[in-house]
């Protein structure tokens, strides 16, 4: 049993900064991030949350797919950046969409989310865990940024991209994820844990004289990017080689939209042409979780993706964690599953 795609949707908020607009918060140009990075503007949230812009995603991506909520045995939403700690986001979501059936939790690996809730809801659906899952990645980016700091608010930006996956008869590939917490400290954000404002005794409060920037992501853009392009083109290789499935045979790699600097670097490590490596972080920034799932739903609304074609999702962040993962491109129609 494998894991189908049968449905995509996205939420992007309407509200959006261009570099200029960021110029005039920080010493930067429009020509330094777009050289730089690639980014051209990014949408931010306003009246959005992170939940709502999950069930939004969600709800479009079961209606492309033809499944009801009541239908969905499990529902994961990857994010760093939720509005509640709890209920977890997923139960929010189940709620704002009317599931009873779905199992609901969180999962938080940043940009390697959306492979990990990917891969977690295949596993379910391969071992007879139930038999139509809907992931999500949502973030809201701009709650964790400190607008203050070139390094890092030219990065980032919001949105949500959801998919549903049914059980289906099918080629079984099997992903391949790595995982190295002593690089944890290369991208930070400290702001919900280390201070809860109380003094108790247990938790510490926040010190008068902790500086703003503790409060938000930081990063080493540096080592992170010496780090993707070296893992990202190891990791698809990886997958690829575990799977018998050679780099000719793939149609595209979906990779996490981070840098346009980086996905050109693993195209050309890979030997692969820069038409299989489609990007929109020109428009949108980087989303962490929620790239992969809105360039998959672009993809998929623009009738870019075919039966059978075989695609790369690869994703790298926070943690450090990255992965890729191979899955075949097969849109069910619902009425021939049941
Ligand atoms: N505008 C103008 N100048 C800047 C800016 C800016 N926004 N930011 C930095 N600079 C300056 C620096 O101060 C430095 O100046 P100096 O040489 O006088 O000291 C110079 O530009 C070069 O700085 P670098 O940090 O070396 O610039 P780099 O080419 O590495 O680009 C960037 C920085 C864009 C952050 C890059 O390192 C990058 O994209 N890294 C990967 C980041 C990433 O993908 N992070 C997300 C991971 S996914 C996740 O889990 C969230």
């Amino acid at each position: 049993m494998t894991a189908t795609i049968c449905g995509t949707g996205s939420y992007i908020p309407s509200y959006t900064m261009d570099n200029n607009d960021i110029a005039r918060l920080v010493e930067t140009s429009d020509e330094w991030i777009r050289e730089r990075t690639g980014v051209i503007r990014r949408h931010i949230i306003r009246d959005e949350t992170t939940v709502s812009m999950a069930a939004e995603a969600a709800k479009r991506a079961l209606e492309d797919a033809g499944v009801s909520p009541e239908e969905l045995d499990l529902i994961l939403v990857s994010t760093i950046s939720s509005n509640v700690i709890l209920p977890c986001a997923a139960c929010e979501v189940q709620e704002r969409l009317g599931a009873p059936r779905a199992t609901c939790f969180d999962l938080s690996a940043a940009c390697t989310g959306f492979i990990l809730a990917y891969n977690t809801a295949f596993a379910y659906l391969n071992s007879g865990f139930g038999k139509t899952a809907l992931i999500i990645g949502s973030e809201s980016l701009s709650n964790l940024t400190n607008w203050k700091d070139r390094r890092t608010c030219i990065l980032f930006g919001d949105g949500a991209g959801a998919a549903v996956l049914r059980a289906e008869e099918g080629t079984v590939y099997l992903p391949v994820t790595h995982s190295d917490g002593r690089k944890g400290e290369a991208l930070t954000c400290k702001s919900r844990h280390d201070y809860n404002g109380l003094s108790d005794g247990h938790c510490r409060e926040r010190p008068q004289d902790t500086p703003d920037e503790e409060y938000y992501m930081q990063m080493d853009g540096q080592a992170v990017f010496k780090f993707a392009v070296k893992s990202v083109p190891e990791v698809i290789n990886e997958a690829l080689e575990l799977n018998h499935v050679s780099s000719g045979e793939i149609s595209y790699y979906i990779l996490h939209q981070a840098n346009r600097r980086i996905i050109e670097a693993v195209a050309r490590r890979l030997g692969e042409p820069m038409e299989k490596f489609p990007v929109n972080l020109q428009e949108y920034g980087n989303t962490s979780s929620a790239s992969i799932p809105i360039l998959l739903d672009e993809m998929n609304r623009e009738g870019k993706l075919r039966k059978g074609q075989k695609l790369v999702l690869a994703g790298f962040g926070a943690g450090l964690t990255w992965g890729a993962s191979i899955i075949e491109w097969h849109r069910c129609r619902t009425n021939e599953i049941k």
